[in-house]
């Protein structure tokens, strides 16, 4: 638990309250309003929680200023750089580095987790062809609550194990099956001999016709993009998961809101405007027209890819990306990417101008995912559900934190009310 040695006091009139400070291990102290309500009748005001602390965890820590992102203190540039996706995912769930053996039976656990229940087939061809896969995903995740009846039951803690391996595990067959049906394409089972990345890229596409060899190098990109989007605190998703699983909902009704939260463009779906934005600009001499764009107040359009909540500085999973995206398509032999130039050049100019320093806004890890995935092979519409499939188990690991913390109760906000005072109905026939 925080320590709680400071307490601050806040007068309303001639009244005062002292409310405790709790301090973290590392970030800011918070104001304990819990009972502000009960003692002095007020609300506090915060439309997009910019200050206000949710729960307490010990998974994730950013500090935007610094561009700093610690997952069970490891810095996330370590692990892209020296782990892999499955050991990030026990380090989340478990609070530790694995050794060999656990690691081994984990990824033993999570492999032979990774196929669908048959019939739920017949949920993908419920759906137009055209549907996009983050429709797809939120269908079939939340319809799991339907075939996976033996681990719904949040208050029994070997179901909860359960229900995050199988989240975990089928997801990639979920998200490599909505791409296949939206091209076509028969299913592909995933295969117990290939490490989570190189299933992930065989059931996308490999087709029965011909034998299918995964490129390492492409793996490996790929086992890093899901690294550097396993989890990031309490974002917008997160805390849709939160909220969610806070009234009892079963974990996949719960991760399925998440997946529809992580769909919108300020979130998530960035990183597929982001592309859109890329390929709309064209080429560099357009770049001070869409720079121009973003600065104009009139104007809606923003940078996609840039600006962060908490990051006022570098998003440190952006950093990796861009040198993953130059490795990456290099050795696809793309380094001349025109797409690749447009990102690059549209960072450097914008770094410079004025208003994106004053406003601290930098390139986010949507900037350059996009254009690996896009290298990789993956439409626009994927890229959001591999932000998902990888997210998975970072709602999963905040949702069993939650659930085990025994300060857990229902989320339940209040209001500032603007609306009209009681008054009596009149009859139709007086209006
Ligand atoms: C993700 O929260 C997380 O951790 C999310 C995430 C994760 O891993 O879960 O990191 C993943 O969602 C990354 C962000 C992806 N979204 C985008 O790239 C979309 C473009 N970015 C913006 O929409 C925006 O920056 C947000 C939504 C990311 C953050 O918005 P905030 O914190 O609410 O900031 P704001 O909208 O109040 O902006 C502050 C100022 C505003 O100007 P003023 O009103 O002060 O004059 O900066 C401006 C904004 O207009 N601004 C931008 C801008 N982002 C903010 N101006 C131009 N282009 C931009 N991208």
């Amino acid at each position: 638990m925080a320590d709680t040695q400071k307490s601050a006091t806040l007068t309303i009139g001639d009244d005062s309250y002292d409310l405790p400070i709790h301090s973290p291990t590392a970030g800011p102290d918070v104001l304990d309003i819990r009972k502000l309500y009960g003692q002095a009748g007020v609300f506090t005001y915060d439309p997009g929680f910019t200050s206000t602390a949710s729960c307490d965890s010990t998974i994730t820590y950013i500090d935007g200023g610094q561009g700093v992102l610690l997952h069970r203190g490891y810095p996330i540039d370590q692990l892209a750089e020296k782990s892999h996706y499955l050991e990030v995912c026990y380090l989340l769930l478990y609070g530790v580095l694995p050794t060999a053996a656990q690691l081994e039976e984990f990824e033993s656990t999570i492999t032979l987790h990774t196929m669908l229940h048959e019939q739920m087939q017949n949920f993908f061809r419920g759906f137009r062809r055209d549907a996009h896969p983050m429709a797809i995903m939120v269908g079939v995740v939340g319809a799991m609550s339907a075939f996976y009846h033996d681990s719904t039951d949040i208050s029994d803690e070997h179901q909860r194990e359960i229900a995050s391996h199988r989240l975990i595990a089928k997801m990639p067959t979920i998200a490599a099956w909505a791409y296949k049906y939206s091209i076509g394409q028969p299913f592909v089972y995933p295969r117990n001999d290939l490490d989570y990345a190189s299933n992930f890229l065989r059931m996308c596409f490999a087709v029965p016709a011909e034998d299918y060899e995964v490129n390492p190098i492409l793996s490996r990109a790929m086992d890093r993009i899901f690294t550097l989007h396993a989890d990031h605190e309490q974002n917008a998703s997160t805390s849709t998961v939160r909220l969610a699983s806070s009234s009892g909902a079963n974990p996949f009704a719960c991760i399925a809101a998440g997946i529809a939260c992580l769909w919108g463009p300020a979130h998530g779906g960035a990183n597929q405007a982001c592309l859109e934005m890329l390929k709309e600009i064209g080429s560099v001499d357009r770049i001070p027209e869409f720079i121009a764009r973003a600065k104009d107040k009139d104007d809606p359009f923003r940078l996609m890819g840039f600006g962060h909540r908490v990051y006022k500085n570098f998003d440190p999973r952006a950093t990796v990306m861009k040198q993953s995206a130059d490795e990456v398509l290099e050795l696809l032999g793309v380094e001349n990417n025109p797409v690749l130039q447009v990102a690059k050049e549209l960072e450097k100019q914008a770094l410079e101008d004025p208003y994106f320093a004053e406003k601290k806004l930098f390139p986010n890890v949507d900037f350059y995912s996009g254009i690996i995935l896009e290298a990789m092979g993956f439409p626009t519409s994927m890229f959001t559900p591999i932000f998902a499939l990888s997210r998975t188990v970072g709602w999963i690991s905040q949702w069993k934190e939650m659930i085990a913390d025994p300060q857990n109760k229902i989320g339940r906000p209040r209001q500032l009310y603007l609306g009209e005072t009681a008054r009596d109905y009149v009859d139709i026939e007086k209006r």
